[in-house]
Parts: C-alpha cells; sequence; structure tokens
C-alpha cells in the first residue's frame, strides 16, 4: 500500500480545505494519507489586529523561525510522498512553515522522498516557491511537482477583500465584492490534480508529474503580479532592516516602525500595483520573449 503524508499549516483552515479535496481522490484510490499539522507553540491570532499583522513582517521576510509543538508524527514511515501544503506571508513561506523547515527534524521527513508542494494563498507566490524549492533540495528532498490555487479576482479586489477577512474576520460578499479568498467552484475543481497524483504514484512514475499537473492548470504565472513581487521583495528587504535596525537599544521602536511600514504597504499596494500593471503590459511589448523564457524557468522542474 503506498503512503503519503502531508504537513501544512493553516491559519483559518482554508489550505486545510483545500489539501482535503487534492488528497480525497488518493483515499478513494487505496493510498493511506497522513497528516502532520504544524502548530506554532504562540498561535498567531485571528482575526488579527493591524499591529499583530504587520509586527511579524520581519521574521516572515527573515525566514526567522518560531518554536512549533512537539511534530506529532514520527518522520520514520515508509512514504512514497511528502505534500507540503503552506501559504504565503509578506510574499515568504508563512513563518509556521519556515519553522519547519529549519526544525532539527526537518531532513528526517523529507530525505530521499519525493516531495510535492502545495500553496493556497491570495495571489503572490511565485518567489515564496522559489525560496521553497530551494529549501527542500537543501533538506535532500526530491521536489516533483507544485500546485498553487489563488483567489482569482483581480488584485485590488483581493487586496480589499482579504483585509476585511484578515481582520474583522468576515469571508462573505459584500457591497460590490465577491466572497474572501479561493472560490468554492476552484476549491472543488482541485479534486483533479488529486487523480493526477494518485495516477503516477499507483504507477511508481513521479518523472512526469509535474508536467501533468501543469496540463491541469497547477502553476499560473502571471506577469504583472510576477514583477510586482519582484519590486516589493526588494523594499521588503530594506523595509525589514529599517524595522529592526534600532530594536535592540530601543524595543519601541520596532512597534513604531511596523506602525509606518502598515501604512506605507498599503498605500503603496494600491499606487504601486497599478502601476506595475502598466509597465508589465508595455515590456510584455518589448520583451515579450524574455518574459516568456522566465515565467516558463518558474514552472518547470
Ligand atoms: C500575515 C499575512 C501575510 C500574507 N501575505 C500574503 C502574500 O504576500 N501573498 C499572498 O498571496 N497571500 C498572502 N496572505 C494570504 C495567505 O497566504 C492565505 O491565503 C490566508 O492567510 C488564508 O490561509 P489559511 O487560513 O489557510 O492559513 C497573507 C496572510 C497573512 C496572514
Amino acid at each position: 500500500m503506498k503512503r503519503v503524508l502531508v504537513i501544512h499549516y493553516s491559519q483559518t483552515g482554508q489550505l486545510t480545505a483545500l489539501l482535503d479535496r487534492i488528497v480525497a481522490p488518493l483515499r478513494e484510490a487505496g493510498i493511506a494519507v497522513d497528516h502532520l499539522p504544524l502548530r506554532p507553540a504562540t498561535p498567531y491570532p485571528f482575526p488579527w489586529t493591524r499591529v499583530s499583522f504587520f509586527n511579524c513582517f520581519p521574521e516572515a521576510v527573515g525566514h526567522d523561525p518560531v518554536p512549533l509543538e512537539p511534530l506529532a508524527l514520527a518522520p520514520e514511515g515508509p512514504y512514497d510522498l511528502v505534500v507540503l501544503g503552506y501559504t504565503i506571508w509578506f510574499l515568504n513561506p508563512s513563518i509556521p512553515m519556515t519553522s519547519f523547515l529549519k526544525h532539527p527534524d526537518a531532513a528526517r521527513y523529507l530525505a530521499d522522498r519525493p516531495v510535492v508542494t502545495v500553496v493556497g494563498a491570495r495571489n503572490m507566490w511565485v518567489l515564496a516557491q522559489e525560496h521553497m524549492r530551494r529549501s527542500v533540495a537543501a533538506l535532500r528532498g526530491r521536489l516533483v511537482g507544485h500546485v498553487t490555487v489563488v483567489d482569482r479576482s483581480p488584485n485590488l479586489v483581493s487586496v480589499i477583500t482579504i483585509i476585511r477577512w484578515m481582520f474583522r474576520g468576515r469571508r462573505d460578499p459584500f457591497l460590490i465584492f465577491p466572497a474572501a479568498g479561493i472560490r468554492a467552484e476552484d476549491m472543488e475543481a482541485s479534486a483533479r490534480f488529486g487523480r493526477v497524483l494518485a495516477r503516477h504514484l499507483a504507477a511508481g512514475d513521479l518523472g512526469g508529474l509535474n508536467a501533468a499537473l501543469r496540463r491541469e492548470g497547477s502553476i499560473r504565472i502571471v506577469p504583472s503580479l510576477l514583477m510586482l513581487e519582484k519590486r516589493a521583495t526588494f523594499l521588503f528587504g530594506k523595509y525589514r532592516r529599517y524595522i529592526l535596525a534600532k530594536a535592540d537599544r530601543d524595543p519601541a521602536s520596532r512597534l513604531r516602525r511596523v506602525k509606518v511600514f502598515s501604512v506605507v504597504l498599503t498605500v503603496g499596494v494600491f499606487i504601486l500595483g497599478p502601476i506595475t500593471s502598466l509597465t508589465t503590459a508595455l515590456l510584455s511589448l518589448v520583451k515579450r520573449r524574455q518574459l516568456r523564457a522566465e515565467v516558463e524557468r518558474l514552472s518547470t522542474y
């Protein structure tokens, strides 16, 4: 009997629901699925306050680990595949997931095993996956496929709905806005990725897995969002240094600077976002081939 281990962290349960959809066809095919949910020793609050949300920015961007509750499942199970399910925090894997990747036992779960990564996020995940790809390789795991399912509303619409969701705990549609997060029909349709996984596992052929997943639409990279991610990642490094610069000598300075950053980021998203869409549209006229090659490189394993 084949065995799959799913390691993940989900705060509100959206990613858990997505992973449940994806692994359902595996179970139907007689594959055993074990779950290892990650639990930070100090849980993150939900709904968030402005300060608690933006205060985890420096650690998210710096991949600084936090303590996790003891991992509740031994790594020794004879697993044929490990699924790493993660969300994105400030363009990086969430802190609980990066904490797992730096856990002293992480290599025991991943080394010499095929790994599939699954992201459930708003819409900006590409550079986080590049970090994930390097981390899995450093832990001697073998990345064989990737699936991302996102909120497919326009960027600024999903910014507004996610702010209401994260800060008020409300996901339902309001005014002219749709429900926050991944649409119910996209959740439902994610079972197709599980069917591909089940087929490839049964055949013992994981070599062609990512190509087969991609044929089902597992990776869709939007060039304008990728450009926005690159610009924001560059600025995020600078803001992380700014927030932490005096924190040792003057701990109150951190919170003051986090508040400044919260305003800068909110304004920046509404200004930088549309400008980047426009410049990418212009750029793609002159650099179409280069952009396409980059998108292809980021989609392949
Ligand atoms: C602190 C924080 C930062 C986030 N930053 C991003 C981001 O940069 N890109 C993105 O696509 N989603 C971002 N999100 C949304 C999450 O990736 C995720 O979709 C949402 O938190 C729900 O996931 P969960 O309830 O399954 O944990 C962020 C969420 C939080 C809490």
